[in-house]
């Protein structure tokens, strides 16, 4: 891996401190970076390097299950970890950082690599990238490449304007918009699932799945983001970005090669198939939530409308279910169901995959009796089932039998390690390319002005349940329920 200069607007935030810091951390643990490199964290506080090791020493304590391994290997990462204050409005900051940079690149001999992490609130994003371009520390003799975290916008018109600011200082491909889904094994391990195994090269196809249903719930509400979510809703916050880029990478068609062009490709594709909504058309499709009182786990919990910092007539959306069509051109449409929400019963993201059955003439009177063929995959949990019929010869009655796996969760990687070693390496498959993004707001963009409009019920669901009942009833007119 080339030497490199790591360097990480909002060093003093939260997610730096429960994310990013033991993330470098572990990659460093497992000789993961570069023999050389510079961290310079940058914030708006008068911090020196020390004040920051201390933070950053603090947070491992706190975030990283690693935190007592290899103890003494702690002081050379730290070592490497410098610290600069910076106005981000003003251009005599970012000069004074090019110094700083220059300075450990010459005491280390790293060519002039940069990496530039923004962990800072979106409104930052523009004039950050206009300054690092102002100020040349992107024209190194080295490569430049850009790290971003959603929201990226806030509807079509609001993406298409941050993207076309971030272009006139970087290139598409030196961009990486992390999506934490993609980073997910699960969600990686879909592209390895289907094509590399016979079994599902012949099945998972639109001739032979009946349909898809995918569903990510949470029990925590809005917790203390309430300005945020308000706003945002489930729509922007979960289903414009997690929820679709999980359907590409379900729905993509085997790719010409395994490298992030033809990948990109076959996800954007799958987009361009998804039939679009017509707005009277919407309560077939659409259903819109919001959570009321009740109970998690046990636990009394309110309604959204009583939480601190929510508005007693908030209309927004903590629920949203859809129904949605990919249109593959050479052999027609799949049905793809889903949903994600606040305050549901469980915290899961499962993709569940259900098969035709072709024979049912041959099993006449019998395979009534039987379940379809099932391929759930747990995303949070990182295991996978196969359901499978088989006549019990006691009873002789078809009964489904379940294959099941389950990954080692402590020895796989988290998100953060496996986009942000990606992101070293420059290898750019699992982040969110541009068009995908503009497509996805696309598909959204009438949703977000019937809310606006008020054009669809908002229905309330009790706290610690599944959603609405209006979001059973989406499935139930195509003859399935949710699994
Ligand atoms: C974030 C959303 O992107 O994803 C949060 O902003 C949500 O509202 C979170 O809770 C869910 O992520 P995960 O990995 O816990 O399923």
């Amino acid at each position: 891996m080339d030497p490199l200069t790591f360097v990480l607007f909002g060093a003093t935030g939260d997610l730096a401190k429960r994310k990013i810091f033991p993330t470098l951390y572990h990659l460093f643990l497992d000789g993961k970076l570069p023999a050389s490199f510079s961290v310079i964290g940058l914030g708006r506080r008068e911090w020196t390097d020390n004040v920051l090791r201390t933070h950053i020493k603090e947070s491992l304590n706190h975030f990283s299950k690693r935190f007592s391994e290899e103890c003494s290997r702690m002081d050379t990462f730290l070592d490497a970890i410098h610290y600069v204050p910076l106005d981000v409005t003003d251009q005599e900051s970012y000069n004074h950082l090019l110094k700083q940079i220059q300075k450990r690149e010459a005491e280390h001999s790293i060519p002039e690599n940069r990496l530039f992490y923004l962990s800072v609130a979106p409104d930052l994003i523009d004039t950050i990238t206009t300054n690092i371009q102002k100020s040349g520390l992107g024209d190194g003799k080295g490569w430049k490449r850009l790290i971003i975290e959603k929201p990226f916008g806030s509807d079509l018109t609001s993406a298409q304007l941050l993207n076309k600011k971030l272009t006139s200082a970087f290139e598409e491909s030196e961009i990486y918009r992390i999506d934490h889904y993609l980073g997910k094994s699960m969600v990686q391990n879909l592209e390895v699932l289907k094509f590399a195994n016979p079994i599902f090269q012949s099945s998972w196809n639109p001739e032979n799945i009946s349909n898809v249903q995918i569903t990510a719930s949470e029990t925590v509400g809005v917790e203390d983001r309430a300005s945020y979510y308000d706003r945002a809703g489930a729509i922007r916050d979960m289903f414009q970005n997690h929820m679709l880029q999980m359907l590409m990478m379900t729905a993509m068609q085997v790719p010409e090669q395994l490298n992030a062009s033809s990948i990109r490709q076959e996800k954007r594709k799958i987009m361009e198939f998804l039939q679009p909504l017509k707005k009277e058309d919407f309560n077939e499709h659409i259903v819109r939530g919001q959570y009321g009182p009740g109970k998690i786990n046990g636990t009394p919990v309110v309604g959204y409308r009583e939480e601190p910092g929510i508005e007693a007539v908030s209309q927004n959306d903590t629920f949203i279910a859809a129904r949605l069509f990919v249109h593959y051109p050479d052999s027609g449409p799949v049905p793809f169901y889903i949903r994600t929400g606040k305050r549901m019963k469980e915290k899961s993201t499962r993709i569940v995959i259900e098969f035709k059955n072709r024979n049912k003439d041959l099993y006449k009177g019998k395979i009534d009796q039987a379940e379809p063929n099932l391929l759930d995959i747990e995303i949070n949990k990182e295991g996978m089932s196969l359901q499978l019929n088989l006549k019990n010869p006691a009873t002789k009655q078809i009964e489904p039998i379940s294959f099941s796996f389950a990954a080692n969760a402590k020895e796989t990687p988290g998100e953060y390690e496996l986009l942000l070693y990606d992101a070293l390496r420059g290898d750019s498959t699992f982040f969110a390319h541009w068009e995908e993004v503009e497509l996805s707001w696309q598909w959204v963009q009438p949703i977000l002005e019937a809310f606006d409009e008020d054009l669809l019920p908002l229905h309330f669901y009790p706290s610690g349940s599944m959603g609405p009942e209006a979001a059973d009833r989406l499935l139930e007119k195509d003859g399935f329920t949710w699994w």
